[in-house]
């Protein structure tokens, strides 16, 4: 092949975009947006796993939630009987929650920017471990002390139906499939939407086996 032909051929190629889904005025799913970051994700979250693992919290209604949770970051959202609250340490284990891996600071910050919020600096980032049949039912996320900076939340794993609702528990949602490498992202006029995640499906992730797992990153100080 010579060189001309090499170079019309190359731009016959059709552009490899991220694609961005959008499902509120601003919130927006950006697909496979963390699928680059998966070699550096996956130590590090191991990593804090090792330091505070998954566990299975209650709520204050006294129900065992079926997702298994644990944070990093300087904040890490916890409930139990009493309530739900942001702690600076890990309830199980006395200690600080584990720092924020740089690479998890960096994605998060990579997704807000795409989706159109400059800025953002998360101090907390809440991991969930959904395992088939697990499932979160609608909620807020009203902890955090402020809610000008957006939700940005990565999907790894096994997909899941991602409900995007209003700003009432009745309202109707949206249903939105989220698969491997996915991020959504949520602020402004949509900070306070309902979302939750209808029961995740028996499966066998090549990469994360039989679970989904997914990342909150969220301001909470
Ligand atoms: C959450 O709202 O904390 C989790 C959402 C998800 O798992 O996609
Ligand atoms: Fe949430």
């Amino acid at each position: 092949m010579n060189p001309i032909t090499f170079d019309l051929f190359a731009d016959a190629e059709p552009e490899q975009q991220p694609r961005l889904d959008r499902i509120g005025e601003q919130s927006c799913v950006l697909r496979g947006f963390a699928l680059p970051w998966l070699d550096q994700l996956l130590p590090a979250l191991d990593a804090v796993l090792a330091e505070a693992p998954f566990r299975q919290m209650i709520t204050p209604g006294g129900f065992t939630m079926s997702v298994a949770l644990s944070s990093c970051g300087v904040l890490g959202w916890t409930t139990d009987r009493s309530g739900y609250r942001y702690t600076r340490d890990d309830p199980l284990t006395g200690k600080p929650w584990p720092k924020m891996p740089e690479v998890f600071l960096e994605l998060a910050q990579a997704a807000a920017r795409e989706a159109g919020f400059a800025d953002f600096v998360p101090d907390s980032c809440l991991i969930n471990r959904y395992v088939p049949g697990a499932k979160m039912s609608l909620h807020q996320d009203k902890d955090e002390a402020s809610y000008a900076a957006p939700i940005v939340s990565v999907s790894l794993g096994l997909p899941a139906m991602f409900l995007f609702g209003g700003f009432e528990r009745g309202d109707k949602s949206q249903r939105v499939p989220l698969f491997h490498g996915d991020i959504v992202v949520w602020g402004g006029v949509d900070r306070l939407r309902y979302h939750g995640v209808l029961p995740i499906k028996d499966g066998l992730h090549p990469r994360l086996g039989e679970q989904r797992i997914n990342f909150t990153f969220r301001t909470a100080g």
